[in-house]
C-alpha cells in the first residue's frame, strides 16, 4: 500500500456525511452492557449483537469504518463470512482496536498511561492480512484542579506517536485518540486549557516520530463542563471552544477529526456535533463521528421493548424520536 493509498483511506472514512461506529468494546465492557439487559455475554451473544449492528439496514450509508475488538475481527458471520469481510462487501472499512488498555501509571496512581507497544508490529501485520485498514489507540486523560501532570500527558503521547507511526509502518490510518474524560466538576473554561496542552503534546510526540499527518485521523473528545460541574455549557458553548482549541493545535494537513461521545446522551452528541458543523467554513479538516455510545445506546436502552429493525443515527442530523429501534431483543432472545 502506497501513502497515497493510506491517505485514500484516511479520506474516505470521514467521507461527506460518513463517520465511524465504535464497536470494539473489550468483553468485560460489552458483558456490563448485557447485564443491564439480562443478556448471558458468550462469544456467540456478542458475535451475534456486532453482527447485527454491521448488517444494520442503511448503515454503509453513514458509517465509513467500524472499530472492531480483537475477538470480532476472529469472528464469521451467521453464514460463515469473517464479519471483516461482511463489513467490506458493503464499502465499509474495517478497524482495529490495538491498545491493551489504560493501566495505572506508576508515579502518579490516579492517572493512567495505555498499554499495548510490546509486539505492536506483528499484530499490525496480522490485523492487515485478515483485511484491517485502521487502528485505534486510546488514551485516556483525567482532568481535576491538578492534573493532568505533563509526566502523564508526555508519556501518553509518546504512546500514542510510536503506536501511529507503526501503524503507517504497517499500512494501517492510525486513529489517535487522546481523551480527556468528562467525570469531574471542571469548568469548560479548564476542559479547553488541557485539551489545548494535550493536543500540543501529541502533535509534537507524532512530529518527532515521523507521523504523517495527512495519514491518520485525530479522535478527541469534545471541549465541554465536567459532568458535575454546576454550570453545564451550552451546546454553542460547547461548540464554539471545541472548533476554536482544535484551530489552535490540530494542523490542517490532517485530514479528519472524528469525535467520541464520551458518554454523553446519544441526543446531545449529535447535536454538539451538528453545532459544530455548523460554525464557520470551511473547516481545515473534516468534522465528524467515532461513536460508539452515542450510536449503540439507543439500540440498546430500546432492545428489550422494541423489535423492529434496528437502524443506526445518520450523523450531524437530529436523532428522530424512537429511530433506533431495536433487534437486539429479536437477536438475543436465543442467546439467554
Ligand atoms: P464512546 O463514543 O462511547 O465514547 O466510544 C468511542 C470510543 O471509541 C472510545 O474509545
Amino acid at each position: 500500500m502506497t501513502s497515497h493509498d493510506l491517505e485514500s483511506v484516511a479520506q474516505t472514512l470521514v467521507a461527506e456525511g460518513k463517520g465511524i461506529l465504535a464497536a470494539d468494546e473489550t468483553i468485560p465492557t460489552l458483558t456490563r452492557r448485557f447485564d443491564t439487559l439480562g443478556i448471558q455475554s458468550t462469544e456467540q451473544s456478542r458475535r451475534t449483537y456486532r453482527e447485527m449492528l454491521f448488517t444494520s439496514p442503511g448503515a454503509a450509508e453513514f458509517i465509513g469504518g467500524v472499530i472492531m475488538y480483537d475477538e470480532t475481527v476472529r469472528q464469521k458471520s451467521s453464514d460463515g463470512t469473517p464479519l471483516a469481510e461482511v463489513l467490506t462487501a458493503q464499502g465499509i472499512l474495517p478497524g482495529i482496536k490495538v491498545d491493551t488498555g489504560a493501566k495505572p501509571l506508576a508515579g502518579s496512581p490516579n492517572e493512567t498511561v495505555t498499554e499495548g507497544l510490546d509486539g505492536l508490529r506483528d499484530r499490525l501485520r496480522e490485523y492487515h492480512g485478515m483485511g484491517a485498514r485502521f487502528a485505534k489507540w486510546r488514551a485516556v486523560i483525567h482532568l481535576t484542579d491538578a492534573l493532568p501532570s505533563s509526566g502523564c500527558v508526555n508519556a501518553n503521547a509518546h504512546a500514542l506517536a510510536r503506536y501511529a507511526s507503526l501503524c503507517q509502518e504497517q499500512e494501517l490510518v492510525p486513529i489517535v485518540e487522546p481523551e480527556v474524560l468528562m467525570d469531574g466538576s471542571h469548568t469548560i473554561e479548564r476542559c479547553e486549557e488541557v485539551t489545548g496542552v494535550v493536543l500540543h503534546a501529541v502533535f509534537h510526540a507524532l512530529f518527532e516520530h515521523g507521523v504523517a499527518l495527512e495519514e491518520m485521523l485525530l479522535k478527541p473528545y469534545m471541549v465541554i463542563s465536567g459532568k458535575k460541574c454546576t454550570r453545564q455549557a451550552s451546546v454553542e458553548e460547547v461548540a464554539t471552544a471545541t472548533l476554536g482549541c482544535l484551530r489552535r493545535h490540530v494542523p490542517a494537513a490532517v485530514p479528519g477529526v472524528v469525535f467520541l461521545s464520551g458518554g454523553q446522551h446519544a441526543r446531545l452528541a449529535t447535536a454538539h456535533l451538528n453545532a459544530i458543523n455548523r460554525l464557520a467554513s470551511p473547516k481545515p479538516w473534516k468534522v465528524s463521528f467515532s461513536y460508539g455510545r452515542a450510536l449503540q445506546d439507543p439500540a440498546l436502552e430500546a432492545g428489550l421493548a422494541v423489535r423492529s429493525s434496528m437502524t443506526l443515527p445518520p450523523p450531524c442530523s437530529p436523532l428522530p424520536e424512537g429511530a433506533h429501534a431495536s433487534a437486539i431483543a429479536a437477536a438475543m432472545k436465543q442467546e439467554r
